[in-house]
């Protein structure tokens, strides 16, 4: 706790530091509004002058200018936000140095409330959940095959743009992992990631080899907390974090229909997961998960679409390869179904529950350098990030 003399000097500090309103950057983004500040920048809304369109523009602190590490993670972020390309990751514009050598990332603005706060509201429909979850995934699997992990992935870090579940964006892959951009971590001793929604391999479990399948646990993590309206108890520190980790949690709180692939989801055995984000998908359209889907009711902000749309980002004959391998689920169920002659006729059929993922793929990136530099941020500039040690 700060006294209040502590507080009033960091209250002078952070208004020092912080860019008014009209201020000018790079002779381009006029500033509008600062959006947020986290432990290692500023996040504001400022529009191009040139191009009248908004952005958010996020610019290290003031005082970790600086820093190596911190400069380092935001030119991290660059390098994996300028390799992707999908609806549902925010666009990069650039990456640049102001006048007094502070670094900012420039980004498409998305207008919209982020899944943690439509959260804080209400559980959300679970179809709904299941359109947000194939959109997340569709982005994510972009990400993976370009050989970058999220490793952060949390409702925070997902922003509807307008409001609509349609047009989940993926923000926030400061900690991400870029493949060819060094192994080692930035973080040392820290956790990298939220600890309510990493893998328990960011904990150090199964070897401590974080890859694809480390997102698919937090995406599961993020698609319980939504259908649930608040996030599971995954524990608050390291040890009931990783306690929390080590079986699979109670989900029978869950609907019906998502249970099965969120519980593959949250496997504690990276290789007893689904093993990549298009098998999630797959899952996310096999007959169990559409059959006791309920019709989106309107939520909080968010227009209910009115007939399911083709999820973004997802090309055209990747979306036939997996509309072809729901078909094949869906008629196997029925040939399955028609086989078992159930006694009362019209009774509605088991939730197909999909078969344990193969072994995970091989190439697991290696595990971070324990040798790699601690932070030099003050300490807690991860949020709810935790120390392992
Ligand atoms: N492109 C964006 N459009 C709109 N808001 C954004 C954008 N990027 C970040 N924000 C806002 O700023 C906050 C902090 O940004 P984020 O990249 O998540 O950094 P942090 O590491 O501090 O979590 C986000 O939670 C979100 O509210
Ligand atoms: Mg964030």
């Amino acid at each position: 706790m700060l006294r209040p003399r502590q507080r009033r000097q960091q209250r002078a500090m952070d208004q020092e530091n912080t860019l008014p309103p009209e201020s000018l950057l790079g002779n381009t983004y006029r500033i509008e509004a600062l959006i947020a500040r986290g432990g290692m920048g500023e996040v504001y809304r400022a529009r191009n002058e040139t191009l009248g369109t908004l952005h958010a523009i996020k610019i290290i602190r003031a005082e970790l200018a600086g820093s190596s590490t911190i400069v380092e993670l935001f030119r991290r972020e660059a390098m994996a936000l300028r390799q992707l390309r999908s609806d549902a990751i925010v666009a990069y514009d650039g990456i640049f140095r102001d006048e007094r050598g502070r670094t900012y990332l420039v980004m498409e603005y998305v207008d919209g409330p982020s899944l943690a706060r439509l959260i804080g509201v209400r559980p959300l429909p679970v179809e709904d959940v299941r359109r947000m979850a194939i959109n997340v995934a569709a982005g994510l699997e972009i990400a993976h095959d370009k050989g970058v992990l999220h490793r952060d992935l949390s409702p925070d870090n997902i922003i509807f743009e307008g409001g609509d579940m349609m047009h989940p964006k993926i923000i926030d892959f400061g900690i991400a992992r870029v493949d060819g951009a060094g192994e080692g971590t930035l973080l040392g001793g820290q956790v990298a990631g939220k600890i309510s929604f990493i893998a328990p391999e960011q904990l150090g479990l199964y070897d401590g080899k974080v890859d694809a399948r480390s997102d698919i646990y937090s995406l599961g993590l993020v698609m319980a907390a939504a259908l649930l309206g608040r996030k599971l108890d995954m524990g608050r520190n390291i040890e009931t974090a990783l306690a929390a980790r080590r079986q699979v949690p109670d989900l029978s709180a869950l609907p019906e229909a998502l249970r099965p692939v969120i519980a593959a989801m949250l496997q504690p055995d990276p290789a007893k997961r689904p093993a990549s984000m298009s098998d999630v998908i797959l899952r996310l359209y096999t007959p169990g998960s559409l059959r006791s889907s309920l019709p989106p009711a309107p939520a909080i902000d968010v227009p209910a679409p009115a007939a399911p749309r083709r999820p973004k980002g997802l090309d055209r004959k990747r979306l036939l390869i997996w509309a072809g391998g729901a078909l094949l689920l869906a008629a196997a169920t029925f040939g399955a179904l028609l086989a078992l002659r159930p006694p009362t006729p019209g009774a509605e059929a088991p939730a197909a529950v999909p078969a344990a993922a193969a072994p995970a793929p091989a190439a697991a990136p290696a595990a971070p350098s324990p040798a790699a530099p601690t932070p030099e941020a003050p300490g807690g500039f991860l949020g709810d990030r935790a120390k392992t040690r």
